[in-house]
């Protein structure tokens, strides 16, 4: 029977306050937070030291490095890896901007691979032949949650010998073979800003269990003073630095979020069961797939449309927005993770990183062409995809997510009475 769309004017399916925001704060963070007030050192202070013991341990790591971003412990792994002028780093062609961009930030030359439909990571078919004379490093992305095969990756970096580098922002706690995240790579980086799975407003961690790595990381961490603050510091600029580190208050949110981990993605898990579960057999969507010996996170579930499937034959985006419009008017907060492929970005297609062309144009610098309409399966990913975070996390729940199922349904089976042309242009 059809029913009338809330963005026609219908009922909302999912009333104003039913998903709950992320993340839950209870009394442990408070205790947390305010214990760190209470105490007198708010720069890198003992909290900071606490959570990087307690997050290595977590994840099983031999050393971390709290810092101020993801992206910061991104550089740092670059670094760390040896990767220098006119290097060139491997990155997939679909991620946030800053799995690419934290190899220009040392001067380091990015060099785009397709990924692979059904687990939107790097195609680790399509590494090989990307690799030239100059190729230093590989970033994998476990994207949303997903770990990449690592057996494809580590058997190529063996062969020609690179490092390789986990950008495991989305994926705490993702494992391949039973084995997490961050423990495959050279090194490996986290993010804890307000949408991850763990989350301390921002934040971040370098992890590795290289004694050498770690201590190249830490080079550039903290001002270049290599000497780190649990020695005294001489506040002398020994190599290039940034400042990376992160701050008592921060981390202190951070370890009461690290105890509630565990049971967070547990809950995630269940919740995108029961996603799944609604929406299997639904006509012109394509679900996230988990392969045989990946454990995924749930960072971001993922749909991907198939317009043809409703007879639309124009651009997939147009559809696409029209039909996540009439889907978030039901009360289902449901977005789209990335408008552009990495390739497609200004700052890659313009050259205009440090300004001169540089670091492209550096005399170390072998010449690359970002051609966007080669990679092909990232933009038809990113053209149809819309996916969610918030409504399967914790404090919601299998309810949450069965509503949320229910919204898309009851959107997909009225598409006839979108007007798909005005909504999807707006
Ligand atoms: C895949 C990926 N890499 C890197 C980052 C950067 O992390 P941050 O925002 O903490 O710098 C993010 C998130 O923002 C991400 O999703």
């Amino acid at each position: 029977m059809a029913e009338k769309l809330a963005i026609n004017g219908g009922m909302r399916l999912i009333p104003e306050g039913f998903i709950k925001p992320w993340p839950p704060i209870d009394d442990v963070d408070i205790k947390y937070v305010v214990d760190s007030l209470k105490q007198t050192l708010h720069a890198f202070g003992p909290n900071c030291r606490e959570f990087e013991k307690e997050f290595a341990s977590w994840n099983g790591n031999k050393f971390a490095i709290t810092t101020n971003s993801g992206t910061a412990a991104l550089h740092m792994a670059v670094a760390a890896c040896d990767c220098g002028a006119g290097d060139q780093v491997i990155v997939p062609a679909y991620s946030w901007s800053s799995s690419a961009t934290c190899v220009l930030h040392h001067n380091c030359i990015p060099v785009f691979v397709d990924i692979d439909f059904d687990t939107m990571n790097i195609d680790t078919k399509k590494i090989e032949s990307a690799i030239t004379e100059k190729t230093k490093a590989i970033i994998v992305v476990h994207l949303h949650g997903l770990a990449v095969n690592m057996d494809d990756v580590l058997s190529i970096a063996r062969k020609y010998n690179l490092k390789v580098i986990e950008d495991c922002c989305q994926a705490h706690g993702a494992e391949f073979k039973g084995k997490k995240v961050g423990l495959w790579g050279d090194c490996a980086a986290f993010s804890f800003n307000q949408n991850k799975c763990l989350c301390s407003g921002e934040g971040g961690m370098f992890v590795t269990d290289n004694e050498e790595i770690y201590k190249k990381a830490l080079t550039l961490w903290s001002f270049g003073e290599t000497r780190t603050p649990s020695e005294k510091r001489d506040y002398h600029a020994y190599a290039l630095g940034w400042m990376y580190r992160n701050n008592d208050l921060t981390a202190a949110f951070g370890r009461a979020q690290l105890t509630k981990l565990d049971r967070y993605l547990e809950i995630q898990r269940e919740n995108a069961s029961a996603l799944t579960e609604e929406l299997k057999g639904t006509k012109g969507i394509i679900l996230p797939y988990e392969p045989p010996n990946h454990r995924h996170n749930w960072y971001n579930y993922t749909i991907r449309l198939i317009p043809e499937e409703f007879g639309w034959k124009k651009q997939p985006q147009i559809f696409r927005n029209a039909v996540m419009k009439a889907i978030q008017a039901e009360g289902a907060k449901v977005s789209v993770w990335q408008n552009f492929i990495l390739p497609r970005m200004t700052v890659f297609q313009a050259k205009n990183a440090y300004g001169k062309g540089c670091p492209w144009s550096c005399q170390y610098s072998k010449p690359v062409v970002y051609d966007p309409d080669t990679y092909v399966v990232a933009q038809r990913h990113t053209d149809t995809h819309f996916g969610m975070t918030e409504p399967l996390r914790a404090p919601n729940n299998v309810e949450v997510a069965k509503m949320v199922g229910k919204a898309i349904k009851k959107v997909l089976e009225n598409i006839d009475s979108l007007d798909i042309e005005k909504l999807g242009t707006s």
